[in-house]
C-alpha cells in the first residue's frame, strides 16, 4: 500500500502513516504493549530502544494525524490538556500569551492556576475581532492561542486574518482545533503554526478514550517537541494510540453525519418557542454564518442554545431520555451538558458571564444516532417546561 502525493482527505485518514506491520503483514498497526526493546549489540537497535520515547503504535498514530492536519509531524500525549502545557513549554518566563476569551475552562485553569506561577502573562481577547488581536499583541507577546469554534457559545475567529496578524509582530499561531475536527477546519491552511487537539472528541470519536496530539510545522517547534515529549513522559499509551488511530480512519464519515444531524437539530431548535436563542455557525442567524462558510466544511458536530431560566435548563437536562447528560463531546452517541455548572465550573462566576455562559445555556453534542430519534427526543423534554 503506498499512498500517493495527491491522496484524498478520506484516503490519507485510512492510510496515512500506518504500513503493514513488518514481521506479519497484519493490516492494523499492533498495540505494542512494551515498555522497552531487546538490542541485538550494544549501540545496535531497531530504532526502539524504551517506549517513554518510541513505540510504533504511537509513531503510527503520530504519522497519520499530522497528513490530516496537513502538518510536518505530530506528537501523542496523554490528554488534550498535557498537549496544551507541552506546547506552552515552547515558551519562557516573561512570555506573553494573546488568547481567545471563551477558550475551554481547562485551558483558563491551566494558564492562570499553573503557568502563571512560572511568570507566563496572558491576555484573554475576543478572537472573533481580529483589531482586537492585534491591540492585545506587544512587545513580549510570543504566542496567539486561538479556539474557533469557541467553547460552549461557538463564535468564530477569521483564521486567516489572525495569523496575518500575528505573523507580522513574529507571534506564533496555536490553534486547539477539538471542537471542529481536522474534517471540518483545517488551521495550518490558513497559516497557523501548531494545532491542538484533544484526541478525546471527534478524532477518537467513540468515548473510549482520553488523549491529545500537537501537530506542528516549523521545525525548531518540531525539535523542541520531541523533546519535550521524551523530558516531561506525558505520552499517549499504545492502547489508546491504537484506538484513535482505529477512529481517524471513519473521522469523514463521522463527520459527515455529525454535521448534517446538527444542521436539523439546529434548525429545529431556531424553530422551538421554548428556545430564546440558538448558537450554530451553520445557520444564517449566526452572526459569522459566512466566515463559517469561508473556512469550515460542514459546521460542526455542536449547539448551544438558551431557554430562558436555569429552571428550564434542568427541566431539559433531566427529562432527555436518549441524550445523555454528560461532560465532553465528539463521540458517536449525543451528550448534553450545562456548561455553566460543568465543563465551564472553573471559570469565575463574573467571567462566565462575560464570555455568554449563562445559566441557561445548554450544549449538545450532536452524535450519529438517526436524527429524528434526537429531535423527538428534545421535543418531548422541551414540552416539560412550562
Ligand atoms: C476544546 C478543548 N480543548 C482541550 C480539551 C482538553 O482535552 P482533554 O480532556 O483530553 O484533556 C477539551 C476537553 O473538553 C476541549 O473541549
Amino acid at each position: 500500500m503506498k499512498l500517493r502525493e495527491t491522496a484524498r482527505f478520506s484516503t490519507i485518514c485510512i492510510h496515512a502513516g500506518q504500513i503493514p506491520d513488518p514481521s506479519t503483514g497484519a493490516i492494523i498497526t499492533p498495540i505494542y504493549q512494551t515498555s522497552t526493546y531487546v538490542q541485538e549489540a550494544l549501540g545496535k537497535h531497531k530504532g526502539y530502544e524504551y517506549a517513554r520515547t518510541q513505540n510504533p503504535t504511537r509513531s503510527a498514530l503520530e504519522g497519520n494525524i499530522a497528513a490530516i492536519e496537513g502538518g510536518k509531524e505530530a506528537f501523542a500525549f496523554a490528554s488534550g490538556m498535557a498537549a496544551e502545557g507541552a506546547v506552552m513549554t515552547l515558551l519562557e518566563s516573561g512570555d506573553h500569551v494573546v488568547v481567545t476569551d471563551n477558550t475551554y475552562g481547562g485551558t483558563y485553569r491551566l494558564f492562570e492556576r499553573v503557568l502563571r506561577k512560572y511568570q507566563l502573562d496572558f491576555t484573554y481577547v475576543d478572537s472573533s475581532r481580529t483589531e482586537a488581536i492585534a491591540a492585545a499583541i506587544g512587545p513580549k507577546t510570543k504566542m496567539l492561542f486561538l479556539e474557533t469554534p469557541t467553547n460552549p457559545t461557538l463564535r468564530l475567529t477569521d483564521l486567516a486574518a489572525a495569523c496575518d496578524v500575528a505573523h507580522k509582530r513574529n507571534v506564533v499561531v496555536a490553534v486547539d482545533n477539538t471542537f471542529a475536527s481536522p474534517y471540518t477546519q483545517r488551521p495550518i491552511e490558513f497559516g497557523a503554526d501548531l494545532v491542538i487537539h484533544s484526541t478525546t472528541k471527534f478524532l477518537n470519536g467513540h468515548s473510549d478514550s482520553v488523549g491529545g496530539v500537537v501537530v506542528a510545522t516549523r521545525d525548531d517547534h518540531i525539535e523542541w517537541l520531541r523533546f519535550i515529549q521524551n523530558a516531561e513522559g506525558a505520552i499517549l499509551g499504545p492502547m489508546d494510540a491504537w484506538l484513535v488511530l482505529r477512529g481517524t480512519k471513519t473521522l469523514p464519515i463521522r463527520m459527515e453525519r455529525h454535521n448534517e444531524n446538527a444542521m436539523r437539530l439546529a434548525e429545529f431548535l431556531a424553530a422551538h418557542p421554548k428556545v430564546t436563542q440558538v448558537h450554530y455557525p451553520g445557520l444564517p442567524s449566526h452572526p459569522q454564518h459566512a466566515l463559517a462558510k469561508k473556512q469550515m466544511r460542514g459546521f460542526g458536530g455542536l449547539i448551544a442554545f438558551t431557554l430562558g431560566s436555569l429552571d428550564n435548563a434542568r427541566t431539559l437536562l433531566n427529562h432527555v431520555q436518549l441524550i445523555a447528560l454528560a461532560e465532553s463531546l465528539g463521540g458517536v452517541e449525543s451528550l448534553i451538558s450545562h456548561p455553566a455548572t460543568m465543563t465551564h465550573a472553573s471559570v469565575p462566576a463574573d467571567r462566565r458571564q462575560q464570555i455568554g455562559i449563562t445559566d441557561d445555556l445548554v450544549r449538545i453534542s450532536v452524535g450519529i444516532e438517526d436524527v429524528d430519534d434526537l429531535q423527538e427526543d428534545l421535543q418531548q423534554a422541551l414540552a416539560r417546561i412550562s
